[in-house]
């Protein structure tokens, strides 16, 4: 796992998207993961500056989102489909029609979640994967409990995670108490993963992920058994790092050939 402690969100954002450029330079038609919330925003609005500029494109790549909420009405602005519409397809060269994430009015959730995990493997697996975390440790949403081999399924929103995301609606009664969710296993596959954290509020989950015991009380914490997983956080979301000056030094001092 590499630690990429960063002065500001402005740089979280450069990191993360340094990461996702290298990989569609290297794959023009690479798989992307996409994650909705506060944290990847600085990652989409880099991303669209480079687009804009002509140093990365999105013509050649597909995208499939983590999660989306269960029985939200179609064309809801918080429905993950509009989200992710609205951060990321509308403001990149990319075709709609390749992008895709879960149906979360889909008759069949449970035929939908198999044919979500389907598409991703038909497409060849994602190449990289941005992620954020609750404060409660969850990735995607998996909630702390969820098993730490678990296949894209719907899932039961905790009353905390229900609070955090109230901030998108008009009325917190509104955020839907169930959701469908990539699971821990499904995330574990992609290639490359990139997570993305700002503030203090998100500093002991951080902890938690990069330095606790791997548990499934810390769904996040399952990153430390990935390959090739970088965790990108702001001076406040590293605070509670008990090793934080070893990993500004490593990551300063990593020779180019080391990088991930
Ligand atoms: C969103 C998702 C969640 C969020 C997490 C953090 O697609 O899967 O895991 O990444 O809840 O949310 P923010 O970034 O809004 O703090």
């Amino acid at each position: 796992m590499e630690i990429v402690i960063c002065p500001d969100i402005g740089a979280v954002g450069q990191a993360a998207a340094d990461s996702f450029e290298r990989v569609i330079q290297r794959k023009p038609a690479a798989v992307l993961g996409l994650a909705t919330g506060s944290s990847p925003v600085p990652l989409y609005d880099e991303l669209e500056s480079r687009s804009r500029n002509g140093q990365v494109s999105f013509r050649d790549v597909r995208a499939f989102s983590l999660d989306e909420y269960i029985g939200l009405p179609v064309g809801h602005p918080e429905t993950y489909k509009e989200v992710v519409n609205r951060e990321f397809t509308t403001r990149m060269d990319i075709d709609p029609a390749r992008v895709l994430g879960p149906n979360g009015n889909a008759p069949d959730l449970k035929v939908e979640a198999a044919d979500f995990e389907r598409a991703i493997i038909n497409a060849g697996g994602i190449d990289v994967q941005v992620l954020g975390i609750g404060s409660n440790g969850h990735i995607g949403f998996n909630e702390p409990g969820s098993s730490l081999g678990s296949r894209t399924r719907v899932k039961t929103l905790l009353p905390t995670t229900r609070r955090d995301n109230a901030r998108f609606f008009n009325d917190p009664d509104d955020v839907p108490h169930h959701v469908i969710t990539q699971g821990i296993g499904t995330i574990m596959e992609a290639r490359r993963i990139v997570l993305m954290a700002t503030g203090e509020q998100k500093a002991e989950a951080i902890a938690r992920l990069v330095e606790g015991p791997i548990s499934a009380m810390c769904p996040g914490s399952i990153l430390q058994l990935h390959p090739n997983a970088r965790v990108i956080l702001d001076e406040a979301a590293a605070s509670q790092l008990a090793l934080a000056d070893y990993y500004r030094y490593t990551y300063e001092n990593k020779p180019v050939w080391q990088r991930l």
